[in-house]
This record gives structure tokens, C-alpha cells and sequence, in this order.
């Protein structure tokens, strides 16, 4: 029979068990299990530990506090409100559009500490401890470039889409400001435009880019 590399490492196997002892292989394993089971059981413990020290919210309005477009807000609001609730009915704040309010359009999606995010996706009460920014936040002083952009390659119909769209193309130029288009079209992929307005809003996107690298020429 041929002896391959598998039957050559069995060998070593059995040669390297034959040369400890049975006592040796139980101590060895007694200790690792051992300390595998402290290190788990403090880990519980500790969970538990700080389980017990929160103080429950809910099922009520508890206070909470959020940072939306650099300013704080102090609002009153059971733990079950989404952020996209939070935004839109308690703070006024109507940009981040409710579509399909389960993480498939991509139309609520504002920037959570500059990370796109599905505002119907998360709860207000996660939301605290993080800068929010809506579409609102992004446009106080006129129209951003993507903005513009969008506006002047015509890339809305019904604009219902649009604040999403613009909010992830902000993102992503912000972390690379030249895109290759299949950069923009991976950044858009968590959106829906029932109007098909998709090759406009990737000219835009490209333009915008385009626009932002000559004004720092
Ligand atoms: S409303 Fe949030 S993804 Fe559609
Ligand atoms: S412009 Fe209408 S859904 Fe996109």
C-alpha cells in the first residue's frame, strides 16, 4: 500500500501518543477544561453582574437622550420606538423616509458616527452615546455636491428614495473621494428606487466626485 502524506501524519500521531504517558494526556486536558470552565463561568458572572446593576426601561417612556445633527435632544420615548420613529415623529425630523420599514429599501438610512444605517432597523435607546446625522443634518447651508449633483444629472422622480441614496453617497465619498463607478454602485446596493432612477444617480455620484476633486485643485 502506497504511504501517502494522510498515512504519514497517522504515524507521527500514534508515535507522538505512544511517548506520553495516559496520566500525562488527562493532567494536561484536566487543566485546560478546568480553566476553560472558570474563565466561562466568571465570564457569565460577570454578564449577570452588570444584567442586575442596569435599571430596566420600558415598558413606558423612559428618557433618553440623542445627538442628531450635532445637537442634543432630550426626548421622552418607550424602548420599543425605532430610531426611525424617534427622528421622524418626536424630533420632527421627516427626511429619513419610511418605506418598507424592514431593512429592504434603504430609504431611512441616515449616518450613525458617519457609518450608513437603516434607521428602522435600530432602536432609539441603542441610538444613544452616537452622533446621528439625517439629510437634514448634512444640507444645513444649501445643497451638499452630491446634492447638487443629483439634482442637476436629474436623478429623482418621485424623490422618495432620494434622501437615502444621498446619504450613502455622502458616506462613501467622504471615505473615498474618487469612486470607481462599481465603488458607487457597492454603495448603493442597500437601496431601492422603484422609479429606476439608478444610472442618473450614479452619473451624479461620479459627478459630485468628480466636482469635489477640481475645487481642490
Ligand atoms: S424603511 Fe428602512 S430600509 Fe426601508
Ligand atoms: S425617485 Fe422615486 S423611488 Fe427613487
Amino acid at each position: 500500500m502506497k504511504s501517502g502524506p494522510s498515512l504519514r501524519g497517522a504515524e507521527q500521531a500514534v508515535s507522538l501518543a505512544a511517548s506520553v504517558s495516559r496520566r500525562d494526556f488527562l493532567r494536561g486536558l484536566g487543566t485546560t477544561a478546568i480553566s476553560t470552565a472558570t474563565l466561562g463561568a466568571e465570564s457569565v458572572a460577570a454578564e449577570l453582574r452588570q444584567a442586575n446593576s442596569e435599571k430596566p426601561q420600558g415598558p413606558g417612556g423612559a428618557a433618553i437622550t440623542l445627538s442628531i445633527n450635532g445637537e442634543r435632544r432630550a426626548l421622552m420615548l418607550e424602548p420599543r420606538v425605532t430610531l426611525l420613529e424617534a427622528l421622524r415623529i418626536h424630533a420632527g425630523l421627516t427626511g429619513p423616509k419610511e418605506v418598507c420599514d424592514r431593512a429592504t429599501c434603504g430609504a431611512c438610512t441616515v449616518l450613525l458616527d458617519g457609518v450608513p444605517v437603516y434607521a428602522c432597523m435600530i432602536l432609539a435607546i441603542e441610538a444613544q452615546g452616537r452622533e446621528i446625522t439625517t439629510i437634514e443634518g448634512i444640507s444645513k447651508r444649501g445643497l451638499t455636491p452630491v446634492q447638487q449633483a443629483v439634482v442637476e444629472h436629474d436623478g429623482l422622480q418621485c424623490g422618495y428614495c432620494t434622501p437615502g441614496f444621498v446619504m450613502s453617497l455622502t458616506a462613501l465619498l467622504k471615505r473615498n473621494p474618487q469612486p470607481t463607478e462599481a465603488d458607487v454602485r457597492k454603495a448603493c446596493s442597500g437601496h431601492l428606487c422603484r422609479c429606476g432612477s439608478y444610472p442618473r444617480i450614479f452619473s451624479a455620484a461620479l459627478a459630485a466626485s468628480r466636482a469635489a476633486v477640481a475645487a481642490k485643485i
